[in-house]
């Protein structure tokens, strides 16, 4: 019997991201060691970026199966060790190309990445779901996702996405988001800190600072679509993100019975105060899609046109044409989906307000990756 071909097991090799960083590991100086014996015998030595890394599992099982299919490989033994400092500060420069520390990769002129801050007048009206689900069903649609939980009184995107207990990996000064079966990271205000109740009292420069780490001290990787969640209202976090990424745009969320006035107020401040365009308004809890006929007869328990009064106003305001991008109805699976960490759009994508979510998802990507679908302004400098 022959060993297997060593550069086959590397090109094999090739083809295993790490979960987190989303880049091969033999790219990522993670392999350390490859070897083969006469019997067809494999031992790989991974290098894992932290002691306890919550990947390794998944790192053992995709280098087991991805060696396995290399011809002559009748056993495959995969020995994890830990990079040491020396070998994760080579990493962090690696991914960080050259980059500055504490820069936020999606502020860059030269950023492809569209950035959509999630907002709303008051808590409650369905924000989290709203951003949850709009962020897997893009991802579902081939687009790479990540979402930043900015929403110091709320945090719920982690329990949504069924990571609540999951903590970030760090490499040096660098973050890790954390994965999530569906495809899309995340980075949660409530994760930086050791414990959750700490955070609701953050105010200004901490809240600026964590909001920075979110972005900057993250490593998001090549995205096409990042979603923040945003805490309701005005406040010190739509300051900062005004300062930082104004070139995010907005959705509003809200309900039927919200007064329109007041959420236009609040949200649309917030906007216009830092330059940031409203690209639209999803209604959301619109209606109870009736028992007996579907979705055809709708049971308007809130009320009727919230969402498109808030629409006209901000339009009015903003001159310029705030359209409605959806209403989702009150769907039972899709309160069921947010309790156990998995979306409605994944669970049920043929319940109603799945396919309104994903209706939404997709008018959001055909605006384009990036530059492409910007509204320039009129001299080259203008942001808009
Ligand atoms: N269309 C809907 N149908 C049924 N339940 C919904 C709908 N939208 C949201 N919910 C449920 O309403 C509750 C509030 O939603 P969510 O947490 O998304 O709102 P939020 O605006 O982010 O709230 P917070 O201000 O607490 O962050 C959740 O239990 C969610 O599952
Ligand atoms: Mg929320
Ligand atoms: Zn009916």
């Amino acid at each position: 019997m022959t060993s297997p071909d060593i550069a086959q097991v590397q090109a094999a090799l090739a083809r295993v991201n790490d979960p987190e960083i989303k880049r091969p590991i033999t790219e990522l100086g993670m392999v350390e060691r490859v070897d083969a014996d006469d019997t067809g015998l494999v031992s790989v030595k991974v290098l894992l970026t932290v002691a306890g890394c919550p990947m390794r599992e998944t790192i053992t099982r995709e280098v087991t199966a991805a060696v396995s299919n290399v011809q002559g490989v009748t056993a495959v033994n995969v020995e994890l060790g830990v990079m040491s400092a020396e070998q994760r500060s080579g990493l962090q420069d690696t991914l960080r190309g050259g980059q500055a520390a504490r820069e936020i990769p999606f502020a860059q002129p030269d950023s492809l990445t569209k950035v959509y801050a999630v907002a709303s007048g008051k808590g409650g009206v369905g924000k989290s779901s709203v951003t949850v689900n709009l962020a897997l069903a893009m991802a579902k649609q081939g687009l790479k996702v990540g979402i930043v939980d900015a929403d110091i009184y709320g945090h719920s995107v982690p329990a949504m996405l069924g990571v609540a207990d999951t903590r970030p990996t760090q490499v040096e000064d660098l973050i890790m988001p954390v994965p999530t079966p569906s495809g899309v990271s995340v980075i949660s205000i409530g994760m930086l800190k050791p414990r959750r109740d700490q955070v609701v009292a953050w105010r200004g420069p901490m809240l600026d600072r964590a909001l920075v780490q979110m972005l900057a001290d993250v490593y998001w990787g090549d995205l096409d679509i990042l979603f923040l969640d945003l805490p309701p209202g005005t406040g010190d976090v739509a300051i900062s993100l005004g300062q930082h990424l104004p070139s995010a745009e907005v959705i509003v969320v809200t309900t039927p019975q919200e007064a329109a006035a007041e959420v236009a107020e609040r949200a649309g401040t917030m906007a216009s105060m830092m330059h940031q365009r409203v690209i639209g308004v999803v209604e959301n809890m619109s209606f109870l899609p009736c028992p007996h006929c579907g979705v055809e007869h709708r049971l308007e328990i809130f009320g009727h046109g919230g969402g498109a009064r808030v629409a006209a106003t901000l339009g009015a305001r903003f001159g310029y044409d705030v359209p409605m991008l959806g209403e989702i109805p009150i769907d039972i699976s899709l309160r069921e989906g947010g309790d156990s960490g998995k979306p409605i759009v994944e669970s049920d994508p043929t319940s109603p307000g799945a396919l309104v979510l994903t209706e939404i998802a997709r008018g959001l990507s055909g605006r384009g990756r990036g530059l492409a679908g910007m509204q320039l302004g009129l001299s080259p400098t203008a942001k808009r």
